[in-house]
């Protein structure tokens, strides 16, 4: 037999493979982003890994998950990748609790294969289950939306909802979450125990930074006086911007 010659898409092949070999000490990890605003249930949502990556030396897999509702609906934003942070076991909280507005997050860093593998929510379904119920309704309504101002959350396509007796105010914020790839920013209205930012205390959440702008609510809404005119104003301070998802 005579030599094998491997024509070029084979050595290119060969190549390629050789060059996702992760040097000896570093780790694969998943990679992935979510950003997801309509139709998001809880047992339903599954988070598709179709990538990896090579960290660097020393780095560890993230994943870390944030459940945004409110009276009306719910946003998942999610970032997975590669991380300096310390590892630690899957750490499940309310940043904000209900009633009203709530950020649950799920965040964990592991140092394993490919360790940052959760593909679905199912570790806020016992988190919810244990939260507390607001029943009593407050005589304050406030207009309710979560997410991207050019989809959800159309000033047309947001309702008003009556707000529970603990959280008698109206909130409205935009909220920009960005990590690696994951770069998204959208609209939170609801109801709160104050209007000022919720998330003064939570700038970092794992990788995914937090800017939280709050909106200028109309006057009627805030004051809770008169009608409230011919066209909600929310959109004064509102900036369009894409919101990535894979
Ligand atoms: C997810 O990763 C853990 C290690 O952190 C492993 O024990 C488990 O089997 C993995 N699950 C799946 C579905 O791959
Ligand atoms: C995120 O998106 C906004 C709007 O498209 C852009 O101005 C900003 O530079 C982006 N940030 C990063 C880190 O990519």
């Amino acid at each position: 037999m005579g030599p094998v010659y491997l024509r070029p898409p084979q050595l290119l092949c060969l190549l390629g493979a050789a060059s996702f070999l992760p040097p000896t000490g570093s780790l694969l990890c998943y990679e992935a982003t979510a950003s997801l605003f309509r139709a998001v249930t809880l047992h339903n949502w599954q988070w598709l890994l179709m990538r990896s990556m090579v960290c660097q030396l020393r780095e560890g897999c993230e994943e870390t998950i944030l459940l945004i509702e409110t009276e009306t609906g719910r946003g998942v934003v999610g970032f997975k990748g590669c991380a300096t942070a310390l590892s630690h076991p899957p750490q499940i909280s309310y940043l904000i609790s209900p009633p009203g507005v709530s950020i649950a997050s799920y965040s964990h860093v592991c140092r394993t294969y490919l360790c940052n593998n959760l593909t679905n929510l199912e570790p806020f379904v016992k988190l919810k289950a244990n939260a507390p119920k607001s029943i009593a309704p407050s005589s304050r309504s406030c207009p309710t939306c979560v997410g991207r101002h050019d989809k959800e959350c159309l000033p047309n396509s947001v309702t008003t909802h009556t707000c529970p007796f603990t959280a008698p105010t109206c909130y409205s914020s935009t909220l920009s979450l960005q990590a690696g790839a994951l770069n998204t920013s959208f609209l939170l209205m609801g109801c709160a125990r104050e209007h000022h930012k919720l998330l003064t205390d939570f700038q970092r959440i794992g990788s995914i930074q937090v800017t939280e702008i709050l909106n200028i609510l109309e006057k009627s809404h805030v004051a809770g006086s008169g009608p409230s005119g011919s066209r909600p104003s929310w959109g004064i301070l509102l900036v369009l911007l894409p919101a990535f998802r894979t």
